[in-house]
């Protein structure tokens, strides 16, 4: 079961990508770069001014807030997820792992881009997901030598934590984007 969604996977998104354009997917695209914007927006300056201890309570208590802000608007749902996650919420469904599983591939095979999926379910539900890379200054909370008082500060918040240890241009998640099924009317 699980190559034939592996291999359905890899030869179906490439194909959805570049036949069915839909406004859903350009929307998916601004809403996870908006997750994006808005997250960095509250990290990098908490991070610069306050410290990274200081940022991880931020990012707890914003992280959540951000996306769920973006969500509803929109129509759709914005989140993270990971294969190894930092907040058990943020946990990838089966299809989800697939996925993180051939963008981790892609990405070895071309570090320069950052890989993206579309698919449509059968219940006519869509799914957007862009690759997350390691960057430098994510490596003081989700690098090899996080500061002993830092992990300390994660680890109280997060015991489950598995989002340390990645190296810059690892692929250190994803950002999904999650329609509903279409109703028949005109949207
Ligand atoms: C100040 C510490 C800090 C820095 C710097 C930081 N993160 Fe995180 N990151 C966190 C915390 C805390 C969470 C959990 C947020 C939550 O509760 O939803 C998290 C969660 C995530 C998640 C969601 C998946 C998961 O593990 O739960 C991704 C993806 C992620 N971070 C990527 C990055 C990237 C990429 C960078 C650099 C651009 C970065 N982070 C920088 C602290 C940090």
């Amino acid at each position: 079961m699980k190559t034939i969604i592996a291999v359905l996977t890899l030869l179906f998104s490439p194909l959805l990508l570049a036949e069915q354009p839909t406004d859903r997917l350009d929307q998916s695209r601004q809403l996870a770069l908006e997750l994006q914007k808005a997250l960095g927006a509250v990290l990098m300056p908490a991070m610069k001014n306050d410290g990274p201890i200081a940022a991880i309570a931020v990012c707890h208590e914003q992280a959540p807030e951000i996306a769920a802000r973006i969500s509803l608007p929109s129509g759709a749902t914005v989140s993270r997820t990971a294969l190894r996650v930092r907040n058990q919420q943020n946990q990838p469904n089966a299809q989800q792992q697939q996925i993180l599983e051939q963008f981790l591939a892609q990405l070895q095979q071309d570090p320069t881009v950052a890989p993206e999926s579309w698919q449509t379910h059968a219940d006519g539900s869509q799914q957007y997901m862009k690759a997350i890379v390691m960057q430098p200054q994510c490596r003081a909370c989700h690098g090899h030598s996080v500061k002993p008082e830092v992990l300390k500060a994660i680890q109280q918040r997060y015991p489950d934590d598995q989002a340390t240890g990645f190296i810059v241009g690892d692929l250190r998640g994803a950002f999904v984007v999650s329609w509903p099924a279409q109703s028949s009317s005109n949207d």
